[in-house]
């Protein structure tokens, strides 16, 4: 059995959730529902990064002395957000936990102890909104490139990591496996990255705040994202190492180069491989709260329910490009391809076997014609190779293709025998797309399911003529309402 541990990064808790941080949530979903589908034992982690000063920030913003009440509260939201949307992760990780801040120590130690660790004084800038140090090189008109601010001039006393030495062999790494890192344009971004001058890098900031205190100095507290980036493992419940870490293009230095070398440093084996995609944007601008465009899920789901985000998120943009976010767009792949075509071919094959059939599935056999038109192989392709917005469309190209069926087979027109095998090729594909569609859109498939009275099943049951005669359905609620 194929092992597939998913993650995504752990998001802070200054802020609620946005559909920028549920876009990388869902997509981890839907590959994590993927490989259960396929029988692989998979362990799917997200989680809460919050030994942030941005958290100090929020916090006293929002009136609150405690910070860890805070992050408390703040981590139900989220967790509240990520069960709206239906998010099936197996794990969940805050950075404010014992079972973190232990692993954090004894990685710290190995690293330490291997001689990789020294004290310095840092001068330079720093972006509070990365939480990570800049060069000149790194800036867009004096600004951060995500952030929009310029970032502060800081000196002050730190412990540095020998990231330097490290540059060669993640180099090696890269070349000896090369999808370690995807899409390829990013993958060129790190080693173009690596090639230049590689730093040592700070890994303690002095205070005594918040945060994890450094093992060696009680004055300084490990840098938020030297703590963080070790969740992949405190979080792992015996896991490690992840298949996949899941992440956006605003934090591909962190994971590509640091992590990697932090790892090789401590002795643990590295991830298998690392998918950097694009950001969410509206009019083209990075959704985020720092520039104050953050759309809410909960809002989303709300008014054009869950099912519709996750379809979009999953196929409106290619995956690992940037793409930009409607309500406009949503509103129409909604109308159009889950109300017009999944919602249609559903409605219409029930209330045949309904009409038809007692509500009974009758005795039959696929259509051979029809039967071509599904390809599975290459939907499975597409989802090995990420391109998850192809292998939606390809699903829903066999709805299409079943919907065209019934016009031309006119079901209504034909003898008892051609109908029943007519609907039976109907209630049988609909099995079938259910079980492709439920990794996606999972409510749907169940709802699915029950019409079809069948049970939820795996991608080995997508083989056709599988679904027995006399299989009670039932019509219950339509499955989308249009939306004006
Ligand atoms: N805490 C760090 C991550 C530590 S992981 C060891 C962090 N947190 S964050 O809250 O800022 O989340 C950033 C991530 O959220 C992005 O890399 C991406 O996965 C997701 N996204 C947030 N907004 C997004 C968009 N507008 N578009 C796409 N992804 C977005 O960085």
């Amino acid at each position: 059995m194929a092992k597939f541990y998913v993650t995504t990064p752990i998001y802070y808790v200054n802020d609620v959730a946005s559909i920028g941080h549920a876009y990388t949530t869902t997509i981890a979903d839907i590959l994590a529902r993927w490989h259960k589908l396929q029988g692989n034992k998979t362990f799917f982690l997200t989680g809460l990064d919050e030994n942030s000063q941005k958290t100090i920030k929020a916090a006293e913003e929002k009136g609150f002395k405690d910070f860890k009440k805070y992050t408390d509260e703040m981590s139900e939201k989220w967790k509240n957000v990520w069960k709206e949307l239906n998010i099936s992760n197996d794990g969940f990780i805050r950075t404010t936990e014992t079972r973190h801040r232990k692993v954090v120590k004894e990685f710290f130690e190995k690293m330490y102890k291997k001689g990789d660790i020294y004290k310095g004084k840092y001068e330079g800038l720093y972006c509070d909104g990365c939480e990570g140090y800049l060069t000149e090189k790194d800036l867009e008109n004096g600004l951060c490139p995500y952030h929009k601010k310029p970032p502060k001039q800081i000196s002050e006393e730190n412990y540095f990591f020998k990231l330097s030495s490290y540059k060669k062999k993640i180099l090696e790494h890269i070349e000896k496996n090369p999808d370690f890192i995807q899409p390829k344009t990013r993958k060129n971004e790190v080693t173009s990255f690596l090639k230049d001058e590689v730093k040592d890098v700070s890994v303690s900031r002095p205070g005594k705040e918040w945060g994890i205190t450094l093992p060696i100095d009680k004055e300084q507290k490990v840098w938020v994202w030297y703590d963080a980036l070790i969740n992949y493992i405190s979080g792992s419940e015996g896991n490690w190492p992840a298949e996949l870490h899941l992440l956006a293009k605003d934090i591909l230095r962190f994971h590509c180069v640091i992590w990697p070398a932090m790892l090789m440093s401590a002795g643990y084996k590295l991830p298998k491989q690392l998918f950097v995609h694009g950001f969410l944007t509206i009019n083209g601008q990075k959704m985020s709260k720092s520039l104050g465009n953050a759309i809410d899920p909960l809002y989303l789901k709300k008014k054009y329910g869950l099912d519709a985000i996750r379809y979009f998120i999953a196929r409106e943009i290619p995956f690992g490009q940037d793409g930009d976010f409607s309500e406009e767009g949503l509103k129409t792949r909604l109308n159009n391809e889950l109300a017009n075509e999944l919602g249609n071919l559903v409605n219409r094959t029930i209330v045949m076997v309904e009409k038809y059939n007692n509500g009974k599935v009758p005795k039959g056999r696929v259509d051979s014609i029809l039967q071509k038109k599904l390809n599975l192989d290459k939907i499975e392709k597409q989802m090995k190779e990420f391109e998850l917005h192809h292998a939606i469309a390809e699903i829903f190209s066999f709805v299409g293709a079943c919907n065209q069926f019934i016009n031309e087979k006119q079901p209504w027109k034909q003898e008892e025998k051609e109908r029943g095998n007519t609907l039976y090729s109907l209630a049988d594909s609909l099995r079938i797309i259910s079980i492709l569609i439920s990794a996606f859109i999972p409510a749907t498939s169940e709802k699915i399911n029950e019409k079809l009275g069948v049970k939820a099943g795996l991608l080995k049951d997508c083989k056709f003529n599988k679904l027995k005669a006399g299989t009670k359905t039932s019509k219950g609620e339509i499955l989308f309402k249009k939306i004006d």
